[in-house]
């Protein structure tokens, strides 16, 4: 595996690569690697011939200095965990200066999915993640990106934005890969202490039971009442637990097949997000 951090270097190796008549797979991230991350890169696997992933802690998408400040971070630990993994051909890992020279003023934005959801206690984070997806797509120049259906709401994004910008990719999207207990793998785990990590369990377990509630009738009002009662007294504070669309994230009734619970909620300062299909 090849550590590159320059933009120049990239563009030479993809160039050779397409040369050569490869194809290329991407998957972005912004390190603190984990299991979850892993998977999409497995899941890249036949896919193409060529596996990019790309680490970079995009300070344009965090609307709280506190939170990129604490963000986890650890390239030496990353690049040992792909290196093991055997599969990756390049590591890019450029600095804030390759991405955002001096001057930078352009923004991706994707309008009203940006809006909702986490967007709506997050002003400017999906314009932030819709810029340097974007960015990252044009200088990997692959054929395929990879994206956790963990955060649906910017896989949705991203979606909707290469398919407005007619961009040459197509996306792989790969389901939530979760701890034995239900809790879904996120680099922001590791800032849990031993206490918060029991109680973040607390959020797989009430969209599971969300969803047995709605299965055996209950109405949608009163069932999210009560799971958003539970993760309070597990101590989390809750920002949303909805019920959405799968494919246009508009608020929907059980009965819709693509229906999906999404949930955020924080445990003292971080904030944590999962979502699950219904059906
Ligand atoms: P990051 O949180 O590092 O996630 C990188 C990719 O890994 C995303 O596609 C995310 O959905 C996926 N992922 C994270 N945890 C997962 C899990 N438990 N199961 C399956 N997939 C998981 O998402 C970002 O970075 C950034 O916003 C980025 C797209 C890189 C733009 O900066």
């Amino acid at each position: 595996m090849k550590l590159i951090t320059t933009r120049q270097d990239l563009t030479d190796c993809v160039t050779g690569w397409h040369r050569n008549g490869d194809t290329i797979g991407v998957v972005p991230t912004m390190g603190s690697l984990h299991t979850g991350h892993l998977t999409l890169v497995k899941a890249l696997d036949g896919k193409v011939t060529r596996r990019i992933v790309t680490v970079f802690v995009n300070p344009i998408q965090f609307n709280n200095a506190d939170d990129f400040r604490l963000y986890p971070r650890g390239l030496e630990a990353d690049a040992a965990l792909l290196e093991k993994t055997g599969n990756v051909d390049v590591l890019y890992a450029p600095d804030a200066s390759q991405m955002y020279a001096p001057g930078f003023a352009t923004r991706v934005m994707v309008s009203g999915l940006d809006s909702m959801l986490c967007g709506a206690d997050r002003p400017g984070h999906f314009d932030g993640v819709a810029t340097v997806v974007t960015k990252l797509l044009l200088q990997t120049r692959a054929n395929i990106a990879a994206f956790g259906e963990k955060d649906f709401q910017q896989l949705c994004l991203i979606r909707r934005m290469i398919q407005d910008l007619d961009l040459p990719v197509s996306v792989l999207p790969v389901p939530t890969v979760r701890e034995a207990d239900g809790l879904a793998l996120s680099s922001r785990n590791k800032r849990l202490s031993p206490e918060q990590r029991q109680q973040a369990v607390a959020l797989p377990t009430a969209l599971k039971a969300c969803i047995t509630a709605m299965k055996q009738g209950g109405t949608v009002e009163a069932t999210l009442g009560v799971c958003s009662n539970a993760l309070k007294q597990a101590g989390f504070v809750v920002h949303y637990l909805d019920l959405r669309s799968g494919s246009t994230l508009q608020p929907t009734q059980a009965s819709d097949p693509t229906a999906r619970l999404f949930v955020a909620a924080s445990l003292g300062d971080i904030r944590l997000i999962d979502n699950m299909p219904l059906a």
